[in-house]
């Protein structure tokens, strides 16, 4: 446990001198976080508070929109996760399901919640080192944000301050990619991208310049932030390996201030930390440098799917799981959904495809449901025609879990049975989802990635959803976090040795140290007490609130915040309370 070095202050308790002083060091680029909802509203923080009409006409529209919210520093991708980790009846939600039903506004007030109320908009490692030095003076935490997608809420911190890096952009290409202070025999192809950079413009930049980048599924998720230090699967991640896997240097600012390169060559603990220890925690990225592939990679596409009716999915399940095994030898990738999926391999050829997929499709077919399995002649062709057109929603009151499912289960009729059965467990609340994104296929050294070691010998990282609305009850609410996590459980209890994924896990994942990281956490914990002493960056899940797993949502922060709680506590996300 890292003896916390000083105390913990409120923003709104410090002089507005400090703040304007800060603001003048950081070019005017230091500004206040309120929530992307706040014109809505008639009240904010049990004020009255003056109701924008046009503006809220603008969020009304944008409500669920990925490049909306990315754009704007209040809004989050997931909307619940600022409020529902904070207190008991904070929120500043619409209605998610109708962004313009008045009802969200006329009978809900508007709170902070999580949302730091003070933010840097970071533009050079000079802004971070101001930050740094500011904490360090006057006690008030520091937090990360890039482009907000974190399923974890650990890019918002309550009564913090906020570096955000959304708009450190750029992104280079080179073929004779030397890792600083390497010898020069150690070349990659590689590209170097800002922390603000989100996929989709990495892909087209990629596409432009004949080379493919390996990466998300979503167009805004940065992919320099959070995606890369927490993991970072892709479709195509059995081939071709986790963003950890393929990262080669980091441009990091350390809590003490120095600019560091990071690579197997030098701050190699460092590399190795950022390699899966997770975003928010060992400094601030400025940018990485990762391995890229040609461009031209033709892939086998498949995109199935077909209504539901009764138990009719109960067979696919059993399909599915039946030939996972397979399909992870002939590097299949992609993402299972209710009775779709959409997966893709650039292994086979397009006849191998479809024999590949024979019984599954019959079976698709047989339910009345659609079969296409194409050939597309790229990742970018791909990413435009499947990615963009099926955007995962945003704005949402979504909850995750996840486990990633040992492949031994899938190499004997026990083990598949027991797959079976847990899916079988869960239907009645959710269907799982799961992504065929491990590195089954992928050449892993051990050692070299900080990510819990079951990503590479998993073939599903499997998840359940449960969500609420901006009218729930408390009660339904805290309903919503514990049947994540008694869904998550039945996946758990056949895969007691392995891990979760940290970028895609529950709010209140138990044990989190070992799902997330199993025997690399010690390790990564000394890297963090090393690099940030002071514990100036802090997040949630650092240990702050180990408690409110037992008892979600009746904890009020800022109570513990003004009792000085959190003096006693640890800070940093690995500085677990053990
Ligand atoms: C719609 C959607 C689709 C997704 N699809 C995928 C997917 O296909 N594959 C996948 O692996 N994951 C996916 N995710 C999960 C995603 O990887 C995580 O949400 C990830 O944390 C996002 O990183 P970010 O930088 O975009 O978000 P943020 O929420 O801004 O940041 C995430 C974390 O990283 C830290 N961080 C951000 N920037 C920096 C920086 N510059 N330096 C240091 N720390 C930083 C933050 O403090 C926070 O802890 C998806 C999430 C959503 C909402
Ligand atoms: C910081 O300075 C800029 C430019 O003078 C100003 O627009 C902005 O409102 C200031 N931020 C805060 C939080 O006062
Ligand atoms: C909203 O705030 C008002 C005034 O502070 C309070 O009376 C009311 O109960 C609050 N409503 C909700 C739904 O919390
Ligand atoms: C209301 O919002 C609009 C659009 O953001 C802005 O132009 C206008 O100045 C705001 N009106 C008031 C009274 O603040
Ligand atoms: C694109 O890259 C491939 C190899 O990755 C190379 O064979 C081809 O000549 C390149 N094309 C262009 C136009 O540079
Ligand atoms: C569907 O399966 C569930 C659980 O296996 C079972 O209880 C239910 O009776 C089945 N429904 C139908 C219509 O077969
Ligand atoms: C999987 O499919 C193969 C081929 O159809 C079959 O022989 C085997 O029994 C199936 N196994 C299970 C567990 O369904
Ligand atoms: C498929 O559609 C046909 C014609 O509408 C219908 O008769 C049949 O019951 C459907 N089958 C399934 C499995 O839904
Ligand atoms: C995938 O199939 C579904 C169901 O037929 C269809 O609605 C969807 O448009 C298809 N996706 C693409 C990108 O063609
Ligand atoms: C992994 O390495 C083996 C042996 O070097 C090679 O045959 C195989 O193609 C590699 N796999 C991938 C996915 O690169
Ligand atoms: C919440 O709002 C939705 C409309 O989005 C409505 O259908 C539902 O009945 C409401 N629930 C409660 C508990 O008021």
């Amino acid at each position: 446990m890292i003896p916390p070095a000083i105390a913990l202050v409120a923003p709104s308790a410090l002089p507005r001198a400090l703040w304007d002083s800060l603001n003048v060091t950081v070019g005017g680029r230091l500004a206040q976080g309120t929530p992307v909802s706040l014109p809505c509203f008639n009240t904010y923080d049990g004020q009255s508070y003056q109701r924008n009409g046009t503006a809220c006409a603008a969020v009304e529209s944008g409500y669920t929109s990925p490049s909306f919210r990315v754009e704007n520093f209040g809004a989050y991708m997931q909307a619940s996760l600022l409020f529902s980790r904070t207190s008991t009846s904070e929120q500043c939600l619409l209605d998610m399901s109708n962004p313009s039903n008045p009802q969200a506004w006329t009978n809900f007030n508007c709170s902070q919640g999580a949302i730091p109320p003070y933010y840097i908009e970071v533009r050079s490692a000079k802004d971070v080192i101001a930050a740094y030095a500011f904490s360090e003076a006057t006690g008030v935490p520091l937090t990360i944000k890039n482009a907000g997608h974190d399923y974890k809420g650990r890019s918002s911190l309550k009564n913090s301050l906020a570096l955000w890096t959304l708009n450190l952009k750029g992104i280079s290409y080179s073929k004779t990619f030397v890792p600083e202070g390497c010898p020069r025999h150690l070349k990659y192809t590689a590209m170097t991208v800002g922390a603000g950079m989100g996929w989709a413009d990495v892909y087209q930049y990629a596409d432009a310049n004949n080379f493919t980048a390996i990466g998300g599924y979503h167009q805004t998720i940065g992919a320099s932030g959070g995606w890369i230090m927490g993991g970072g699967h892709s479709v195509l991640t059995p081939v071709f390996g986790l963003g950890v896997d393929r990262a080669l240097e980091f441009k990091i600012v350390t809590p003490d201030g120095s600019v560091r390169t990071a690579n197997e060559c030098q701050n190699s603990d460092l590399y190795w930390a950022l390699r899966g220890g997770g975003g928010g925690t060992f400094g601030v990225v400025l940018e990485s440098s990762s391995l890229v592939e040609p461009r031209t990679i033709p892939l086998q596409v498949a995109n199935l799917s077909f209504p539901i009716v009764g138990n009719n999915t109960h067979d696919w399940f059993k399909i599915l799981i039946n030939n996972t095994y397979k399909w992870g030898t002939e590097g299949w990738g992609g993402h299972i959904q209710g009775s779709s999926l959409i997966n893709v391999t650039p292994l086979l050829s397009i006849d191998q495809a479809k024999e590949s997929l024979q019984e599954v499709s019959d079976y698709v077919l047989s339910q009345n449901g659609t079969v296409v399995v194409e050939t597309l002649p790229s990742w970018y062709a791909f990413f435009t025609k499947y990615v963009l057109a099926a955007e995962a929603p945003v704005g949402t009151e979504y909850l995750l879990g996840t486990r990633l499912m040992p492949s031994s289960l899938f190499q004997t009729q026990t083990g598949m049975e027991q797959m079976y059965n847990a899916i079988l467990n869960i239907l009645p609340y959710a269907y799982p989802y799961i992504v065929v994104g491990t590195p089954f296929l992928y050449n892993h050294t051990a050692g070299t990635t900080s990510v819990t070691p079951a990503w590479y010998n998993s073939f599903w990282h499997i998840s359940a959803r449960t969500s609420f609305l901006f009218n729930s009850t408390l009660a339904a609410k805290v309903n919503a976090y514990q049947l994540g996590n008694q869904l998550v459980q039945n996946f758990y209890n056949i895969s007691p040795d392995s891990g979760a994924y940290f970028n895609e896990g529950l709010v209140y994942e138990p044990n989190y140290q070992q799902s997330y990281w199993g025997p690399n956490y010690d390790r990564l914990l000394s890297i963090k007490k090393k690099y940030d002493p002071l514990g100036l960056l802090d997040c949630w899940q650092c240990g702050e609130f180990p408690y409110m797993f037992i008892q979600p949502l009746v904890v009020d922060s800022e109570l513990m915040f003004q009792l000085g709680s959190r003096v006693n506590l640890t800070r940093g996300i690995l500085a677990g309370l053990k």
